[in-house]
């Protein structure tokens, strides 16, 4: 059966604990600036208070058949949201608030697809269909994705995807991508 694709309500939002939880381990395992930060994020840690703590969500999953294979995961949220601890106590502003036009921003904020399934084609159809997504909300320029250390292979797949590579925060653990 192919591949195909659903955007996936708020009431449902657990059916992608698993993968969300897969790609908080694999984060891990290529990191080499403190992989320990990973130790305490998890679906319940990380997406649920991202998801309800923002203005819109928009989470797609990719299925075969009945499994799910992959998901991506973007919002739209003040951009003070961006400010603040991370992982530990530091306080960090993401970015330079000066630097967004408006109140909000955008945010590629999770994407994973299972190991045996990458290379195929199917990230490019969920990343566009989250660009799709953040593209619609006509006041909001300014998109941003967060790629934690050692995960060279997904920032080149965005910098593909004409993303730039801005800045790093928190002493190399996160490097900020924009759209311009
Ligand atoms: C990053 C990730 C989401 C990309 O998803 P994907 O399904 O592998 O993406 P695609 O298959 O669309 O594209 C990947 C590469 O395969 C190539 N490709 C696309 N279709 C292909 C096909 N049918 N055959 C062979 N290669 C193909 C693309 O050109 C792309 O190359 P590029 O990276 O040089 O641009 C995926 O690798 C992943 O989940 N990685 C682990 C988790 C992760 O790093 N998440 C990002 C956190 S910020």
């Amino acid at each position: 059966m192919g591949i195909h694709y659903e955007r996936i309500s708020d009431d449902n939002i657990s059916c992608v604990k698993d993968l969300c939880n897969e790609l908080m381990t694999y984060q891990k395992s290529k990191a080499h600036i403190h992989p320990e930060w990973f130790d305490n994020m998890s679906f319940e840690s990380r997406f649920i208070p991202s998801y309800k703590g923002a203005k819109a969500n928009f989470l797609m999953v990719a299925k075969d058949g009945d499994e799910i294979v992959g998901y991506t995961y973007s919002n739209i949220s003040n951009k003070t949201t961006y400010s603040g601890g991370f992982a530990t106590l530091k306080a960090v502003d993401f970015f330079d608030f000066n630097s967004v036009k408006g109140h909000e921003v955008g945010c590629l904020s999770q994407f994973y697809i299972k190991d045996s399934y990458r290379q195929r084609g199917i990230g490019t159809v969920l990343f566009n269909e989250s660009m799709n997504w953040l593209n619609s909300f006509e006041g909001i320029k300014d998109l941003f994705i967060f790629v934690s250390n050692g995960n060279n292979s997904a920032l080149k797949f965005y910098e593909e995807k004409s993303f730039k590579i801005s800045h790093e925060i928190l002493e190399g653990f996160i490097t900020v991508l924009r759209n311009s």
